[in-house]
């Protein structure tokens, strides 16, 4: 992995960095453009808007490795606030909420996050929507994919995410590639060892579509979360090989990231759903869109040189 990349991502666990980024004035308008807001309001008006605009919708209460039982509750509360106020607005035939098994007590105990996710589905089962398992760093991968297991097995319907610069996803996409399951395949967002993921970006593009052709020849539900405009030719040529139609598997993309090219796709009749986050809790998630983008790089690296 570039280092640059590497160190960015380690200042996204670090708090102390995480307030004095806060506090820059450049700080709001990066945010803004990334995530939805901080309240349920402000996601359900942000959500509204994109499916005025022919798109679908994935919302993700922002937080993660949360360390108490008490804040993984309030997390759950607040998906539950969510849901409801979705079924008051009628948006919920596009729109879905995303979930970090972290959030909800995973690092705690594996059988609270079941509990606590379990929650969640039940209440998305109320609205006639879907819940996707997000996924975090490959420590948690064998337990997210238990929990997701358990959570398939009362509704079928509950998505999973598999990261293609894991060395194992091969395998997992093979296991997962059966009736009903809901599989977003990305490139993967968190800095890991090289025992364990492709650290170049080639051979990490190259598993990319290795596995989409697992799950296309399958029979689940995949879901391509990708901006990288070579991997959306491939794989539009490669859904059409495999006879699936649009509707058959969808795009996502991020709030914020290459708004034009999400439009563009639902223009052509594509499926595509939009990574909407929102929360008080933006720092891990901005620090994440920053390292995919140097570009963007700049405040942040004031940030680092006024500590
Ligand atoms: P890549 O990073 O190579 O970018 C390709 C091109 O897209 C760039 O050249 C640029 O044009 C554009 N682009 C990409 N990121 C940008 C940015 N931040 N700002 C501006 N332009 C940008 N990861 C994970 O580990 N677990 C998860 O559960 C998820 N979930 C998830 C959901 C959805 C809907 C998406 C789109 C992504 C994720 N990810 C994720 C993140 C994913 O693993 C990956 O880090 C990012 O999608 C960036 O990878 P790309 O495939 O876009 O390619």
């Amino acid at each position: 992995m570039n280092p640059l990349r590497s160190l960015i991502l380690a200042a996204a666990g670090n708090e102390a960095l995480g307030r004095a980024v806060a506090a820059l004035p450049a700080t709001r308008g990066i945010v803004d453009r990334f995530v939805a807001g901080e309240t349920v309001a402000d996601a359900v008006t942000a959500a509204a808007r994109l499916v005025d605009d022919g798109l679908f919708v994935t919302l993700d209460y922002l937080g993660e490795n949360t360390g108490q039982a008490a804040q993984a509750d309030h997390t759950v509360r607040t998906y539950l606030a969510l849901l409801d106020r979705l079924r008051g607005e009628g948006l919920s035939a596009r729109v879905e909420v995303s979930v970090k098994l972290s959030a909800v007590g995973q690092l705690l105990d594996e059988k609270l996050a079941l509990d606590n996710a379990w929650r969640i589905c039940a209440a998305a089962e109320q609205l006639g929507t879907t819940v996707t398992l997000d996924m975090e760093d490959h420590r948690t991968t064998d337990s997210t994919l238990r929990v997701l297991s358990e959570l398939r097995r009362t509704w079928p319907w509950v998505g999973g995410v598999l990261q293609a610069y894991l060395k194992r996803t091969e395998s997992d996409a093979a296991g997962l590639a059966v009736a009903d399951s809901r599989i977003r395949l990305c490139k993967g967002a968190y800095a890991e060892p090289p025992e364990v993921a492709y650290a170049d970006g080639h051979e990490v593009d190259l598993a990319y579509v290795r596995c989409a052709n697992i799950l296309l020849g399958g029979s689940g539900y995949p879901m391509f979360a990708t901006h990288d405009p070579r991997l959306i030719t491939i794989l539009g040529e490669r859904a059409r090989w495999y006879g699936r139609k649009p509707g058959g598997y969808e795009y996502q993309m991020l709030y914020g990231v290459r708004p034009d090219e999400q439009r563009r796709l639902a223009a052509e009749g594509e499926t595509v759903r939009v990574y909407l986050p929102f929360g008080e809790q933006w720092y891990g998630y901005l620090v994440r869109r920053l390292a995919e983008r140097p570009a963007n790089l700049a405040f942040f690296l004031r940030a680092l040189a006024s500590r």
